[in-house]
């Protein structure tokens, strides 16, 4: 079988090299691609956001099967482009996902299924978005409705900081996606996600995990798109995560086949849980990143059978087979990240490291130059680890950390720290 996946960041290398590691996988492309990915599969530059060039790149590459791994081009409807197209694909289509690309279609899915998540108002101009907060007062969270590359969402402490808010996306902080607001209920409680794969009407969990959103260690300072993640998550026990698929996941599911969007592919499930009762937070349309780099290095080479089996309609026959272990990743990223950092800074000491099947770089922003490995990213690296429980995880993923020569790098010292 000959494979595409489409991305460049660490959730892409940990899907590629999980996938290449299944006897089935026969040639395998990454477009865009990074350095790591480049040791393990061709990369191949490529506008994927572009159906048409994705399809022609497909016939012309005799690919079979292709996996979208960033929510841009679901977005953009490459994934419907390939199946008009005739192309087994991982991902769902433009409309299913709206589940992402809008906060207020998905509550509204929530409505027609009853799934328990915040209590919310919808607007489109300032006025009544203000007046809801005043009436409602603080804590409460203002949302841009699109996609803002995950910083549209602000959890307002106090009523000002919600009326800030939503002065700034109405007045086009964040372009299109913040031309309608959704205001939420403040939920309390800690946050987990869980990963299911759909297939137009089956679902199957492959998953939990929790990650680091703060880039300051003890969860502090500004958010980033994530620190470092572990799986399992302990809060997301299997009693709370089968309420989570029965009340939440299914039912949602549902609305969506019979309103003619069957959804296909990955589901990532945000939850917040409390008193043992999981909320919906959000739904993204892809793996999480770097969620995906400890789902990847816990299920190796059976995330291929699963994601064909998604993308094939299959899933009703589909299991997981679990280890009972435990994966972490810690990020490394770029001095100054998640604000302005320096690029093109040399990282060394990578082709020392022993990397096997528990113990992995992934890398998220990186490019070869010269025979070097150079920073191109705010996160670059994710050092990834399997032990038999949490803690001898982490202890391989920092000991593997600590060998790695990049001065213009850092990371937080304790992920993983809610769990231990
Ligand atoms: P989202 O992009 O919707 O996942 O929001 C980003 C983050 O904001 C989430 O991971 C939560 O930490 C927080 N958040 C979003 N919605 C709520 C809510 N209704 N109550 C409390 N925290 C929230
Ligand atoms: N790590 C959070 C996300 O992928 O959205």
């Amino acid at each position: 079988m000959n494979i595409l996946i489409l991305g460049s960041g660490g959730r892409e290398h940990a899907l590629a090299w999980a996938v290449k590691q299944n006897p089935k996988c026969d040639k395998l492309i990454v477009a865009p691609g990074n350095a790591g990915i480049a040791q393990i599969a061709d990369c191949a530059a490529l506008d994927i956001n572009e159906g048409g060039v994705v399809v022609s790149f497909v016939g012309e590459n005799a690919i079979d099967f292709v996996i979208v791994g960033p929510e841009a081009p679901l977005a953009e409807g490459v994934a419907d482009r390939l199946r008009e197209a005739g192309v087994l694909v991982f991902g769902p289509s433009e409309d299913a996902a709206r589940l992402e690309a809008s906060k207020s279609f998905t509550k509204e899915v929530c409505d027609a299924a009853n799934a328990p998540t915040a209590g919310y108002g919808h607007f489109t101009d300032a006025d009544a978005a203000k007046a809801h907060v005043r009436a409602n007062g603080a804590p409460i969270v203002v949302k841009a409705d699109g996609l803002a590359a995950g910083k549209g969402v602000i959890v307002a402490m106090d009523e000002q900081t919600a009326l800030d808010a939503i002065d700034d996306m109405f007045g086009g902080t964040f372009g299109g996606a913040g031309a309608e607001v959704v205001i939420e209920e403040f939920m309390e409680g800690e946050e987990a996600s869980l990963f299911v794969l759909v297939d137009g009407e089956e679902v199957l969990s492959i998953g939990t995990a929790q990650d680091h959103k703060r880039v300051g260690e003890g969860d502090t300072g500004p958010n980033t798109g994530g620190m470092g993640a572990y799986s399992p998550a302990p809060v997301l026990t299997p009693e709370i995560e089968a309420r989570a698929m029965d009340e939440i996941v299914k039912p949602t599911m549902k609305v969506m086949a019979e309103r003619g969007m069957p959804y296909q592919g990955v589901l990532y499930v945000g939850l917040m849980i409390k008193d043992g009762l999981p909320r919906l937070v959000e739904y993204n349309v892809r793996f999480g990143d770097p969620e995906c780099q400890v789902l990847m290095m816990r299920l190796g080479a059976q995330a291929l059978d699963l994601l064909q089996a998604a993308a094939e309609g299959r899933l009703t026959n589909a299991q997981v087979n679990w280890a009972e272990d435990h994966a972490i990743t810690v990020v490394m990223a770029a001095n100054g990240y998640p604000g302005s950092y320096v690029k093109g800074t040399e990282i060394k000491g990578l082709d020392a490291l022993t990397e096997d099947s528990s113990n992995m770089v992934f890398h998220a922003g990186t490019k070869a130059e010269d025979g070097k490995v150079l920073a191109t990213g705010g996160r670059v690296l994710n050092v990834t680890a399997r032990g038999s429980d949490l803690q001898e995880a982490r202890d391989r993923a920092y000991a593997m950390l600590d060998q790695i020569d990049w001065p213009e790098g850092f990371c937080r010292r304790d992920i993983g720290w809610r769990a231990l």
